[in-house]
């Protein structure tokens, strides 16, 4: 049987890490289906790594995955109102997110992101470096303590690190069992959407049974049942945890004075540790890996970080120096984009890319596939964080590179994402190497946010 992760080494120092081999054309739905329930990348064809847009003959114009940086500046900024977000994500998180802003559209989506997003503006994020820094330090003496060479599951460490992050800074309020709660309903709920998202794809209505919906609805309920007692007890108590959740629970649309429903600010906080959570946990698993298979790149953020930051606290005024570390990150989104795919879809009839679509036709915005694509990239599948030099980040397109999205729904969490990233990368490979077994080649497997199949064992030991 083929595999679909690949490793090819052209020279010495060139790193070609997993990718996801394309079938060269659209797959029939009677191999759709289940590739898409094992790993929805293994269905985009190779047509999508290199042409600006592509329509599979079976979805019979129904569905497109668009690439071109042009026809993507318009579906999500220029023409937005009339691409609003496809059902994909309605379907998959109203369970759980209601109305929050992720899953919110028109006047409903534009009332809370004016109101939400003064909370996450750069100055208010800086605040929470030194929380961050915490977090970031207790993580890494636990890496290095009584390491010497050992296997760890890194994928798990930084699901833990980051959900301890969101506890400090936007959970404070929330016991150590309420924590636990969240965290692993959070990420079992999302091991679960696939089959929403098949099925809407293949629109089959969603009274249609399916056998991820019992699980799916009793992670539901228990997230809902956490984080409204976290907040009915906050409330009661005038919010003294501090934090985001206070501010979100007394945050006030800046136009009318208008508050947040409790039903609305609980919608929002799970919808930030949804969002949030794995997505900044799986930045950092695959940024350790590439490290790992990079040794060289891994002691160049190392000695920046001693360099920029000694073997204190990494601070505020740091993160602006620590521009290796950046790039890292950077080439590591690009590669394996946290958030791999966004869905819209069309409310009217649209001529795209030289093709007519009808309303109600769903497009697919490959941030995997653009992210690697033939026409934007040079040696796409090659790690290579230069890419990101200021002077080359600049010449690039403005949606070549989007693991935050782009236009007005762009991420609201970007800068405090970067930041917590920042500061927990540099905190680890400061103090600690991590190493490749020589074996491990993690399929990238998209389940909403892009998961690394086997895990991410890695060595660990202190510097
Ligand atoms: C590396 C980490 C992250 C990545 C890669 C990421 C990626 C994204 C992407 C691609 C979108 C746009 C979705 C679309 O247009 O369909 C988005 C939206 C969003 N993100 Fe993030 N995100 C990250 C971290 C965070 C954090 C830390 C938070 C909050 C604490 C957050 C909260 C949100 C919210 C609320 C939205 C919806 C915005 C709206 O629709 O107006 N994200 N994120």
């Amino acid at each position: 049987m083929p595999t679909t992760t690949q490793l090819q080494a052209t020279s010495a120092n060139a790193l070609y890490p997993p990718r996801v081999v394309a079938p060269e054309a659209a797959l029939p739905i009677w191999r759709f289906l289940p590739a898409f329930l094992s790993n929805p990348l293994r269905t985009l064809p190779r047509a999508v790594y290199e042409e600006p847009l592509c329509s599979p003959p079976n979805f019979g114009g129904r569905m497109a995955w668009v690439t071109a940086p042009d026809l993507v500046e318009r579906i999500l900024l220029e023409d937005h109102e009339a691409f609003p977000k496809s059902p994909i994500e309605r379907r998959i998180f109203a369970a759980v997110l209601g109305e929050g802003i992720l899953t919110a559209e028109g006047q409903s989506w534009r009332w809370q992101r004016r109101t939400v997003a003064p909370l996450f503006r750069h100055q208010e994020i800086v605040a929470l470096v030194p929380a961050m820094a915490r977090v970031a330090d207790e993580w890494s003496r636990r890496l290095s303590a009584g390491t010497a060479g050992r296997i760890r599951r890194i994928d798990e460490d930084m699901t833990d690190a980051t959900f301890d992050l969101l506890a400090a800074t936007i959970f404070a309020g929330a016991t150590e069992a309420e924590q636990a709660a969240l965290k692993h309903h959070i990420g079992a709920y999302l091991g679960h959407t696939s089959w929403d998202v098949a099925f809407e794809l293949l629109q089959i209505p969603d009274w249609v049974w399916h056998p991820s919906q019992p699980a799916m609805h009793h992670h539901a309920r228990r997230l809902q049942r956490t984080i409204s007692a976290v907040l009915s007890r906050e409330r009661a108590a005038g919010f003294p945890s501090g934090g985001l959740m206070t501010k979100l629970g007394t945050a006030k649309d800046p136009q009318t004075g208008e508050p947040m429903s409790d039903a609305l600010v609980c919608n929002n906080l799970l919808t930030f540790a949804a969002a949030g959570h794995e997505t900044t946990a799986k930045a950092l698993t695959w940024t350790l890996y590439l490290l790992a298979r990079a040794p060289d790149w891994q002691d160049r953020v190392s000695e920046e970080v001693v360099r920029v930051a000694g073997a204190g606290p990494i601070k505020a005024e740091h993160l602006d120096d620590l521009v290796v570390t950046r790039r890292v990150l950077k080439e590591s989104m690009r590669l394996y984009p946290p958030a791999p795919v966004l869905g819209r879809m069309t409310t009217k009839p649209v001529e795209l890319g030289g093709q007519t679509f009808t309303a109600g036709a769903i497009l697919v915005i490959p941030v995997w596939a653009i992210q690697r694509h033939r026409a934007l990239w040079d040696d796409p599948d090659r790690f290579d964080p230069d890419r990101f030099l200021p002077e080359r980040e600049a010449a690039m397109k403005r949606t070549q590179f989007m693991p935050f999205g782009f236009g007005p729904r762009t991420c609201i969490g970007m800068s405090f994402a970067m930041m917590e990233a920042t500061v927990l990368l540099a905190a680890l490979v400061r103090d600690n190497r991590f190493g490749w077994d020589g074996r491990h080649e993690p399929e990238p497997v998209s389940r909403v946010t892009l998961r690394a199949k086997g895990g991410m064992p890695l060595h660990v030991e202190a510097r």
